[in-house]
Formats: C-alpha cells, structure tokens, sequence
C-alpha cells in the first residue's frame, strides 16, 4: 500500500531535517510544513476517504501513528534547542550565586536630629509647629523687637527678595506668627530651614534651626535652664555638664548662650594627648541662643501684661556634627552616599 510507505517516507524525511534545524524558528517551519493544517501529513490523510474501503483501516492506523510519532519527534527537538539556548546564555554565570542586595535609602543625619529632637519636646508636652521659609520683615525682624536701623538686618546677612521680603534668617518668626494666632499658655518647637549670606567652613547660605517657645504665668529662666538640660541629657547622654553664658539677642532679655561640655574630650580640653579639636582645648561647645522673651515682643503680638515666657534657637547641623563627630559642615549637603549611609 503506497499511501502508508508515504507516511514512512515522511517520518525519515523529518527526522533528518529535524537533525539539521538549529533554531526553534527554523523548527517552527519544518512543524508548518509537516504538522500543519495544511501540511503534508494533513494531505496524506485527506487521501484516505478515497481508499478502498477495506484499505481504510490499516492506512488510518498507519497515518495515527506517523502522526504521533512525528510530533513525538518535534517535541524532543525543540526541548533540546531551548536547553541548549539556555544553557548558551548561563555560560559564564554562577546561577547559584546569591543576588545583590538592593540598596536601601537612609534618613540624612539632619534629619534623624531634628526628629530626635522633636521627640524629646513633644514627650515635655510641646506642640510642633511651623512656617514659611519666605517671611516678611514684620515677623523675621520688627515684631522681633528689630527696628529697621537695627545691625542684624544688615544686607552682608539677609537673603532679600524685595524690599520687605526675605529669606527667613532664623526659625523665630515662627514665635511671633503663633502668638499672633493663639492665646497662652504654649509650648511649642518650629524646625526647619533659615538663610543666611554666608558660606564657609562653618557656615552654608541655608542651614536648619529648631526654635521653642514656652509661655504662661510664672514661666521663669529655671524652667528654661530644667527644659534645655533635659534636652541636652537627652540627645548627648546623662553625664554631659550644660552652661548659661550671659549674650544679647535683641527679642529676649535676659539672653544667654548654652555651652555643653565637649562631646570628643568630655571636658578635659585635651584628648588623646593632643589639645582637643572640637572645643578648642576650651572643654566647652555652644550649642544654642536662648533667653526670656522680650516684653517688647510680648506688646507686638498684644499679649497681656501677666505672662512670661522662654524662647531659645538651636542648629540643627550644630548638634549633629557634635553627636556623630563630624569635622566638615559641607558633608551634610554634598549628598556622598558613602557618608550618608553610615547613617542607616
Ligand atoms: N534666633 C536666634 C538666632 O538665630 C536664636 C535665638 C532664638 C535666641 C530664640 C534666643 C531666643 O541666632
């Protein structure tokens, strides 16, 4: 019978193509001309109808057969290409190294301080408050018990947008603007940024201040001492000394300056042997302004005559290079991920 030597022909005709086909798209062409609806094993079968019909079943059989076996065929071939393209793309790789690591974002050291910070007053019972970094000169200066003619507007310090809008040079406005809003008793803390004309070692055109402002009947500079000490325990440790240094700041009165014993010496002045770096063989840093608020400021936000209060203003960059030992305040701002990522 002819048509079933046809179907054996066309199983040794395809096992020799299927040896030489390299690719899965050569692959898929031979499966189109043998396999397919309209392939040559689907015209051998379309010819079994035409067969005697006592020739039928054999044929049929036949054709059943070649038909499994040819796909049988097809499907070991292609396994065997795509374990070999498999294989081609793994050379040289180690699949059973482990992977890398991604990398994971840190908060910037600025900010972990400002947040301790932060947590340390509101556990006092302080409110976080804020303001805008582009102020006017009524809340960065005049309430602020700074006439025009005063030094500290000089033009060599304050960022002018206009002539009566600035960059804010520190976070006091914040002061004024919630008195100005609500009545005593408040204790809150405003953080964030303030501009200066100033760039240096130690000093960068933007820097970060938290300012606190406590006011109520009876509020005296022992509660102002009790509160800064707590907070300075609270960030340096148990064991750090804090001082009151007599200053001048022209919206408190009486006004200090806030020194703690030094964090790299404790103290001593010197370290390791060699006069100590950070305090200046002093054994003291400052860390911030404070004082009485002003009873001028009290009278430009209408403030009745029977309260008292404290403000002070701390760098947030201040406190963080003390903490962490850092020596250059332009780290905090280049964005060097490998300094940035001792913090995480
Ligand atoms: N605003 C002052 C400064 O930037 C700090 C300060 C705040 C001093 C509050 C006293 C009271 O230097």
């Amino acid at each position: 019978m002819d048509i079933v030597a046809t179907l054996e022909n066309l199983v040794r005709e395809m096992e020799e193509r299927l040896a030489r086909a390299d690719t899965l798209e050569e692959l898929e062409v031979l499966r189109a001309d043998v396999l397919g609806r309209k392939g040559r094993l689907a015209r051998i079968i379309s010819r079994l109808p035409g067969l005697p019909p006592e020739d039928r079943p054999v044929a049929g059989q036949a054709a059943n057969r070649i038909k499994e076996r040819c796909a049988a065929l097809f499907g070991e071939r292609r396994s065997a290409l795509l374990a070999s393209r498999e294989a081609e793309a793994l050379a040289g790789f180690d699949p059973t190294l482990p992977g890398r690591a991604p990398w994971r974002g840190s908060l910037h050291p600025v900010t972990l301080i400002a947040d301790e910070i932060c947590e340390i007053f509101t556990a006092m019972g302080f409110e976080v408050v804020s303001g805008p970094e582009v102020e006017n000169d009524h809340y960065n200066f005049e309430a602020l018990n700074m006439p025009p003619e005063h030094p500290a507007r000089d033009m060599q310090d304050t960022l002018y947008i206009t002539e009566k809008v600035l960059m804010r040079t520190h976070t006091s406005p914040v002061q004024v603007r919630t008195m100005a809003t609500r009545a005593a008793p408040l204790a809150v803390i405003a953080p964030g940024k303030v501009y200066r004309r100033d760039s240096d070692l130690t000093h960068t055109p933007m820097f970060h201040q938290i300012e606190g402002l406590m006011v109520d009947n009876g509020i005296t500079m022992a509660h102002l001492r009790g509160t800064l000490t707590a907070l300075v325990r609270a960030v340096f440790g148990s064991r750090t000394r804090v001082r009151f240094r007599p200053s001048f700041f022209p919206f408190t009165e009486p006004s200090a300056e806030v020194d703690i014993s030094c964090c790299l010496c404790g103290g001593k002045g010197h370290h390791r042997g060699e006069p100590c770096r950070v305090c200046k063989e002093t054994g003291w840093v400052e860390i911030l302004g404070c004082g009485m608020v002003d009873p001028a400021v009290f009278s430009a936000v209408n403030y009745p005559d029977n309260v008292s209060g404290f403000a002070f203003g701390l760098g947030v960059e201040r406190v963080a290079m003390l903490k962490y030992g850092i020596g250059d305040l332009r780290m905090f701002f280049e964005n060097d991920v490998r300094f940035l990522r001792q913090f995480a």
